[in-house]
Order: C-alpha cells, then structure tokens, then sequence
C-alpha cells in the first residue's frame, strides 16, 4: 500500500490566539485559497472554544472543517472549565486535537487522561488527532522510539482497529515546536513510519496503512513540500504558520502536490 490510500490531512492549531473577529477574518481568507482541496486534502482549523461556533458558522458551504483544541472525558457534570464531546458536536465540530505537548507539559496531561480523552472523543462522535512526540534530551540519549511507542500504546489502549482508523496521528517533536527548529524529513519520516509500524503490531498492517499520521513542529510554507512528500508523513499540524492565511494555503498545496 501507498499513502495514496490515506486521506492527506493538514490542520492548523491555533492555540490560544485570535479573537472571534479575528477568527472570521482568517477564516474567510483561508476558505477560497484551499477551496481546490476539497476531494483531495482535508483542510481543518483547530480553534480555541470561544471562536468554535463563530468558525463553524465561517466555514460553512466550503471544504474547511473545524476542531477543538483538547476536549474532558466525561459527559457531564462537575468538571468546572471543561467542555464535553457532546458541547462539541452539538455546535458542529468534527475534530479535536488530544494530548498536544503543550497541554502535557504545561497542564498536567497524561497518558492515561489522553486515553480517556480520545475514548471519549470517539464515543461522542469527534475525530481525535492525538499528539505523541519526545523531548530533545529523549531524543539526545536515543530513546525517541520507547517513548513514541509507550505514549502509542498508552493513548489508544482499548481503542478498537475499527475506532483507530478515526484517529489522526500527530508526531510532533516537543523540541521542534514554536521553536523554529524542523525536524529533517528524514528525521520525520522515520518516527512516522515506527508510528505506523507500532500500529501495525497493535492492530495489523492493513488497518496500519489506514491511518493518517502527521508531523507538527515549525512546519512552514518553506519546508512543507519535502516533509509532505515523505512516504509516511500523510499531513501537518501546523502552528503558527497555520495563523498566516497565505502560509497555510502554501501548506495545503504542497499537500495537494505530495
Ligand atoms: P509550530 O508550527 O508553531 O511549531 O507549532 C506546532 C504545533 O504545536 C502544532 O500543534
């Protein structure tokens, strides 16, 4: 099998920017710039709470969908601050993103709670893009492929193969991140691969081919077009260039192209 098979899929992440006006702005100049993706590349935008209704109402009509950036494990109940699947998909959001690195190093996310979110997630109807990566001193004493492995393991332990192919696999590099430091493609390319090769194990190989899995990590209009022609890397995660409409079209593109 060729990547060909799978669905190209590049997402920006927000974070915690833009204001709603804001949100409509760029949402409204990101829309006909990638409006050619559509049947080709799935083009979403990861946004914080407050713009979600705003940007689905935005992308309405166009091929653009819209995820959450983190979503709680319970239905409902007293969880103050948090936002269930069922808020998510009620006001018509179809994505959300699951254990970024940012919320594991800053938040206390684990493991654990990044299973209970994406088992969550995928009960309620939400396609997860979970994010795996290792940290530079990980990488530094050769371990990247144990953690990989373990947080592969650990997020989707009890996710059925059927359920797994609902899931979008983000690699991002913690020390790639905001840091405009790229990992090569090669570099990219390889944990991809082990990525898939784990699922493989997990799973088995054909349900392996059929997952999406990206790379996140200062991906730019520059080098998106070699990471994305990389045989593993299906997609992007893309952070700040995904706040540039011009940017982010040259990624979804490349994606287009690759
Ligand atoms: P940057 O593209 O800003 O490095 O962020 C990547 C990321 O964290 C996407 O989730």
């Amino acid at each position: 099998m060729n990547k060909s098979v799978r669905k190209a899929i590049i997402a920006g992440n927000w974070k915690m920017n833009k204001t709603r006006p804001e949100a409509k702005e760029l949402l409204e100049a990101i829309k006909p710039l990638v409006a050619n993706a559509e049947g080709n590349v799935e083009v979403i935008a990861c946004v914080p709470y407050t713009n979600l209704e705003t940007a689905v109402n935005t992308v309405a009509g166009s091929n653009v969908k819209i995820g959450a950036e983190n979503v709680h494990f319970e239905k409902s109940g007293a969880f103050t601050g948090e936002i269930s699947a069922d808020m998510l998909t009620e006001i018509g959001v179809e994505y959300v993103v699951i254990g970024h690195s940012e919320r594991r190093q800053y938040f206390g996310e684990t493991d654990e709670t990044v299973n209970k979110r994406t088992k969550a997630a995928l009960a309620g109807g939400l396609k997860p893009i979970v994010c795996v990566g290792e940290l530079l001193w990980e990488r530094e004493t050769g371990i990247t492929e144990e953690v990989i492995a373990r947080q592969i393991k650990l997020d989707l332990y009890d996710v059925s193969a059927e359920d797994v192919k609902k899931v979008v696999i983000a690699y991002e590099p913690v020390w790639a991140i905001g840091t405009g430091k790229t990992a090569t493609a090669d570099q990219a390319e390889e944990v991809c691969a082990f990525i898939r090769a784990t699922l493989a194990k997990l799973y088995d190989d054909a349900t392996a081919q059929a997952v999406t899995i990206q790379y996140g990590g200062s991906m730019n209009a520059a080098n998106a077009a070699e990471l994305l022609s990389k045989e593993n890397v299906d997609g992007g995660l893309i952070g700040g260039a995904s706040l540039k409409a011009a940017d982010f079209n040259t990624i979804v593109q490349a994606a287009i192209n690759g």
